[in-house]
């Protein structure tokens, strides 16, 4: 399977809306193919990376192999040198069902511990660009802790947000007890993976845990369009400023404050510091070079 994810493929043309092969197994547009997410350039500059999961009859279950595949696509866009945000999604009825249960069943616990278990769905928190999470329907378990790995959320007004692990006689396994927490204090995440009560998107973005909340038909095309915003900033500034937010969560406040004041003054070495400051006295528009 690994093979078929990087056999080279013709160079494909870029879409803003449509995928570029329509074949089982498709090829990104950097040639690697894939058999469970969709992969493309989308925005006006074809400067977002998009990336669509893609086992709608299993409600984008996570098996293995498409947590892999999202790795594969993450690296190619993060090694892309025009792509300055990345979008990953789901279908409409499903963002993603969690990890897959069936994968899951007769797994033990020595195989869990020796092979660390779901700890590669880490890399998807590891890049520097920008991951903006289009939530439409169930993001649940996994796919609720997918949904947090990422940077920003929007969710369409029918989505809905849980951690349903403990029905399983589980818990979250990736993420989801300690940043669900962080997003929505401790009264509600407690609640949600307590019970496996899920929450609407409405609720969900009055908790703090999506950023906005758009009609489910818009929500993908919302999302390209902040990538677009995004893209349109100096890169290295973006990675900069994401890399400080980020020690919010990791940091105890002066470390957290002693790291932006390093990366703040860090800028000052840069040429897109320069050219957007005289760019503002100037009266124009910044030319951002990524330098
Ligand atoms: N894993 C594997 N298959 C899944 C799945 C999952 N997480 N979620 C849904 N599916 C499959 C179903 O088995 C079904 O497949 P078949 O047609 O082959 O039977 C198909 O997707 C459609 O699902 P339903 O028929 O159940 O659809 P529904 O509309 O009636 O219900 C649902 C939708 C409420 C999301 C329901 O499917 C459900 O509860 N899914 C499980 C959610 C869950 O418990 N997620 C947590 C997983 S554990 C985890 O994620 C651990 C972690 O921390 C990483």
């Amino acid at each position: 399977m690994a093979l078929l994810c990087r056999v080279a493929a013709a160079s494909l043309r870029v879409s803003r809306s449509r995928p570029l092969v329509a074949a089982a197994v498709r090829a990104s547009s950097a040639g690697a193919q894939y058999q469970h997410i969709l992969v493309e350039k989308k925005g006006e500059r074809g400067n977002v990376g998009f990336i669509q999961l893609n086992r709608k009859k299993a409600l984008n279950a996570l098996c293995d192999e498409l947590m892999r595949e999202v790795g594969l696509a993450l690296d190619e866009f993060e090694n892309d040198p025009e792509i300055g945000a990345i979008v990953l999604t789901g279908s409409e009825k499903a963002f993603a069902a969690g990890a897959d249960i069936k994968e899951m069943v007769d797994k033990t616990f020595q195989e869990c511990y020796a092979g660390n278990f779901l700890t590669h769905w880490n890399h998807v928190t590891t890049g520097k660009k920008p991951v903006i999470a289009a939530v439409n329907g169930y993001a649940l378990g996994g796919g609720c802790e997918l949904a947090m790995m990422c940077d920003i959320i929007y969710a369409g007004d029918k989505a809905q947000f849980g951690q349903p692990e403990i029905l399983l006689g589980t818990i979250p396994g990736a993420g989801g007890t300690q940043r669900l927490t962080k997003a929505v204090g401790k009264s509600l995440a407690m609640e949600m993976v307590l019970t496996g009560d899920r929450i609407s998107a409405q609720e969900a973005k009055a908790s703090g845990l999506v950023s906005k909340v758009f009609p489910a038909s818009d929500v993908v095309d919302e999302a390209i369009k902040c990538g677009e915003k995004i893209a349109s900033n100096s890169k290295l500034i973006v990675a900069m400023a994401k890399e400080a937010v980020n020690g919010a969560f990791e940091l105890t406040l002066a470390e957290g404050n002693r790291l932006e004041k390093r990366l703040f003054h860090s800028t000052f070495s840069t040429n897109d510091r320069k050219e957007g400051m005289n760019a503002f006295v100037e009266k124009r528009k910044a030319n951002f070079t990524d330098q």
